[in-house]
């Protein structure tokens, strides 16, 4: 070959190279958005741990599961919460609590429930006996009356079928200290193995204090003059729903369907095992209740929240304006005790305001972030427009998404997004219009292999009722969790997540022609 021949032939292979090169850079963009963003990880200072929330609540220590007695009296939401001061892993649970004005910033306060001689306490809920119905307060210092399930250890030891009764407590001083009643239990066992979870609420309707509780397949209706002596009025249930597993954590409201005066009564069920992606997950029922008794032609299975780790969730007794806010624990009890955190163990979700819409026909629970959280956002990025052909590739490359809300609209098209970092964790979020599903994939996350079902399989869930041209996305990820509202909650997906290192990249891609409007980014100001 000769010499010249062989330099053009060099020459031109690198042109041909150079022209490849420049035609990924064409295609495939790379937009960096500066940050001062500095993340400091220290396993010795409470709230700055590997994996620990920062805008999520969690315990300062120790173990934590359902939110519990959620009221709002004179300006501030009170958090209960299951929890085991002893260890990270569940044991003896009491009630812990926690204070907030604003639903975003926490104040922990004692513990206010400890177990006695009739067992641990379990979940319940709490109300303000405003006009003293019970005789414990006075009508000028009306009492705060929690009631929940006390569990009682030695007798499900001694194989008793009768361990779980309902008791009361109450507190004079706005919940910072609290008596037991002395002739607890109110209600005592009618020899059900699991009988527990009662949810409390004044009926404005019939002015009369309802409860709620489960009894393994079904729930029972009570009703009440004082919070004290309690009549059964009715079962439901029991050929109903998803039965996959114990019903847990009920609870029942009346909301308002959008754009209507109709109101329809929601009935919330937690159940464990039998979630659509494994263990536990909550079941709702839309139908009609007249204070005695719930009555529904509902006949799909509808669930609160598709992703794995959103449980045992209820919703705030008198929240202001008549909203309905709503927490779930994030955990799942198929992996709730292996999580890889070391002082604390769980979270709650953002609490989250439901509503309720007929998309064809159908009546869809919608849940969305509370709007307070919207002051813990300052934007670090935004396009109003980026337009993708088949299988080109956007990366925004941002110190830590895992402090971050993004949003953005994009065509009812095949959209996939893929947080991404230097050790190659990522996380795979696809919707797919043609099969009309939406799957997460946390196989590769970070860490998953501290239990088997973790991150043995993608996510998937039909999204049927997704029915515009655009989809609205939302997704809001702190150090171990992501939360995903597609078009203002009428999907909602909540999964925790451990990844090795923050996320610092998101891919953005689709296998068709896809046209992305409104992307921001937000970075979210830590509330520890
Ligand atoms: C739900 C649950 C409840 C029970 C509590 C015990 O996660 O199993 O049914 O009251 O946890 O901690």
């Amino acid at each position: 070959m000769d010499f010249k021949w062989n330099k053009l032939f060099i020459i031109s292979i690198l042109e041909i190279s150079l022209v490849l090169t420049s035609c990924k850079k064409e295609s495939d963009t790379v937009i960096y958005v500066p940050t001062s963003e500095t993340i400091t990880i220290d396993s010795s200072v409470a709230y700055k741990e590997p994996f620990r929330p920062q805008f999520h609540f969690s315990p300062e220590k120790k173990w934590m599961n359902d939110p519990n007695g959620m009221v709002f009296y004179k300006g501030t939401y009170h958090l209960f919460y299951q929890y085991y001061p002893e260890d990270i892993v569940w044991g003896p649970m009491h009630w812990g609590h926690a204070t907030s004005t604003d639903l975003i910033h926490w104040k922990h306060k004692k513990i206010a429930l400890f177990p006695d001689k009739l067992g641990l306490i379990f979940s319940g809920s709490a109300v303000v006996d405003i006009d003293n119905t019970s005789g414990l307060g006075t009508k000028e210092n009306p009492p705060m009356i929690a009631i929940f399930t006390y569990h009682d250890m030695e007798g499900e030891k001694a194989g008793k079928t009768d361990y779980q009764t309902q008791g009361l407590a109450y507190s004079l001083d706005e919940g910072e200290t609290w008596a037991k009643y002395e002739k607890n239990p109110i209600i005592s066992n009618l020899v059900l193995k699991d009988f527990r979870d009662p949810k409390v609420f004044w009926n404005e309707t019939t002015k009369i204090w309802n409860m709620v509780l489960v009894a393994g397949d079904h729930a029972k209706f009570y009703t009440s003059k004082n919070l004290i002596n309690w009549t059964l009025e009715s079962e439901f249930g029991k050929n109903i729903g998803a039965h996959g597993g114990v019903w847990e954590c009920p609870d029942i409201f009346k909301l308002k369907v959008d754009d209507s005066n109709e109101e329809k009564w929601v009935l919330l069920i937690s159940i464990n095992p039998g979630a659509p992606n494994g263990g536990s997950g909550t079941q709702y029922f839309i139908g009609d209740f007249d204070g005695k008794s719930f009555k529904t032609t509902q006949k799909d299975i509808k669930w609160i929240d598709n992703g794995a780790d959103n449980y045992a969730g209820v919703t705030y007794n008198n929240a202001p304006e008549n909203k309905r806010i709503f927490i779930g624990w994030m955990s799942n009890w198929s992996y709730a005790r292996d999580t890889p955190t070391k002082n604390w163990r769980s979270a709650m979700t953002i609490p989250r305001e439901l509503s309720l819409a007929k998309i064809n026909g159908d009546y869809t629970l919608k849940s969305v972030p509370v709007e307070q959280f919207q002051k813990q956002r300052t934007t670090a990025f935004s396009k109003d427009k980026i337009t993708l052909k088949a299988n080109q590739k956007t990366t925004i490359d941002y110190a830590n998404l895992n402090q971050s809300e993004v949003q953005l609209n994009a065509k009812n098209e095949n959209l996939k997004l893929v947080f991404f970092n230097d050790v190659k964790d990522s996380l795979v979020i696809n919707y797919d219009e043609k099969g009309k599903t939406f799957a997460i994939d946390r196989r590769h996350s970070g860490l998953v292999s501290f239990e088997k079902s973790f991150g043995e399989k993608i996510h998937h869930t039909k999204t049927s009722n997704i029915v515009s041209e655009t989809i609205n996305y939302q997704i809001i990820m702190d150090w171990s969790s992501i939360e995903i509202f597609l078009n203002g909650g009428v999907y909602s997906f909540t999964e925790q997540i451990f990844p090795n290192k923050p996320y610092t990249k998101l891919i953005i891609q689709s296998d068709e022609n896809q046209e992305i409007k409104n992307l921001t980014i937000n970075k979210i100001k830590g509330v520890w």
